[in-house]
């Protein structure tokens, strides 16, 4: 609708302008709170520093004190409450940190400057680790496509598209994975590292030149691929059933799932996931193999001794990262079913030992995920703790 006269303009701003004057004051209002919002995230942030700082002497304290009382002195007893006490409120701790903003790494910084990039809502934390799922499942499905139609053809061209689609999906799983670290993600150094290798090894394998030596190597490498993408599926199918197994134990407070009911489920998700990934480790060590052989043909270009070096570091970090998961989620569960025993007790007000009130009122909320991270698991109503039974039969 058009005004049909400047009368009619004039009237209508200045109706206009009385409402500017309310969205004005809402404005004002909006930024007040923004500042009180970072006045108390700096008052929080120093708080939880100060909680560290004052833990750490307690911690350090009762280390001394232990080594110095015999093993039956009922002060033992004391300070076993009180570890565990410790590892609660460290937990605890975690768990406030995750609603506060955090810094940039360093690569982080260098690409993205020192934008802000803190997930602060739990939800949307789970969306963007959900959508790093997909955007991989995604860009592996279309490698498989490219692989498989590069197998039976031989263009230039499209060879050299594939290249290039996995130098830049490696560079951008590189930053979605920093920014996942400031959010708290526990993914470990070595398959950050692994993208930052293999962004390297697709920029190599961009610039190898159309050689006799680059055919010889050109069919393994796509089967390499088209393997490869089939086990980033499972991969997907493992990561997607934990990410959700655990948003539902944090949510839905331990009534369909129990923490032992997702240990059980992981263990099945890791022994069918691993054969696969070994023979992917063994299929990297083959092209390496593959190229160390390719370094003494004639048309053997520099490209040929790096890449067999990088696909056997990423042979060697793989083999060893992945081995080191089974002793450490074993030692995980052990811990878990230590805890679960101890922190039952103290949330039902069994911490006899230090009339602490904090441990005797009701249980924080604390996240499932970070709780199955932190070694400190948690269990939101401690007498929902199921039987093995009964998580048999929920299985
Ligand atoms: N890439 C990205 N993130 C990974 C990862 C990987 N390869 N492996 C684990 N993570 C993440 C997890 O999602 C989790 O993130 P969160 O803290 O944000 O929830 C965190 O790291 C800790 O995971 P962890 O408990 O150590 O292991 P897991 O049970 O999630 O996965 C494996 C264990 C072995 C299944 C997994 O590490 C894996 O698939 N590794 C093989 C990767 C590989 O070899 N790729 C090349 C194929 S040849």
């Amino acid at each position: 609708m058009e005004f049909s006269d400047v009368e009619s303009c004039v009237q209508d701003f200045s109706d206009l302008g009385a409402e500017y004057k309310v969205l004005e004051e809402l404005n004002r209002e909006y930024i007040n709170k923004l500042e009180e919002v970072g006045d108390l995230q700096a008052k929080c942030m120093k708080g939880i520093n100060h909680q560290r700082y004052r833990l750490g002497i307690v911690n350090r304290s009762i280390k001394t004190l232990s080594r110095n009382i015999s093993t039956n002195d009922a002060k033992q007893d004391a300070i076993r409450g009180l570890e565990k006490d410790l590892l609660r409120r460290m937990a605890q701790l975690h768990e406030m940190e995750q609603s506060l903003p955090k810094q940039n790494g360093l690569y982080l910084k260098i690409i993205l400057g020192n934008v802000n990039v803190s997930i602060l809502n739990k939800n949307d934390k789970f969306r963007y680790k959900d959508e790093y799922e997909k955007f991989k499942l995604i860009l592996s499905m279309i490698g498989f496509i490219l692989s498989v139609v590069n197998l039976f053809t031989n263009f230039r061209a499209l060879e050299l598209s594939f290249m290039f689609l996995l130098v830049w999906y490696y560079c951008t799983l590189t930053i979605r994975e920093s920014i996942l670290k400031v959010n708290g993600s526990r993914i470990k150094g070595w398959w950050r590292l692994h993208h930052f290798i293999s962004t390297v090894v697709s920029g190599v394998l961009l610039i190898w030149p159309n050689t006799r030596a680059w055919y010889e190597f050109r069919e393994q490498f796509m089967w390499f691929n088209v393997y490869i993408s089939v086990v980033q599926y499972l991969q997907f199918r493992y990561q997607q059933g934990v990410l959700y197994r655990l948003k539902a134990l944090g949510e839905r407070h331990n009534m369909d799932i129990t923490i032992e009911g997702f240990h059980s489920w992981m263990w099945r998700g890791l022994s069918f996931l691993l054969p696969f990934l070994y023979v992917g480790y063994i299929y990297q060590l083959y092209n390496a193999y593959t190229l160390y052989k390719l370094i003494f043909h004639p048309e053997a270009t520099w490209q040929v001794p790096v890449l067999s070096a990088l696909f056997f570091v990423l042979f060697l970090g793989n083999t060893v990262t992945t081995s080191m998961v089974i002793p450490q989620k074993l030692q995980e569960q052990v811990k878990l079913k230590y805890q679960l025993v101890g922190l039952e007790r103290l949330s039902w007000g069994g911490s006899k030992h230090h009339a602490s009130s904090q441990n005797q009122s009701s249980p924080t909320q604390m996240d499932a995920h970070s709780a199955s991270h932190n070694h400190v698991k948690y269990l939101p109503e401690a007498g929902s703790v199921k039987t093995s039974s009964e998580v048999k039969k929920e299985q």
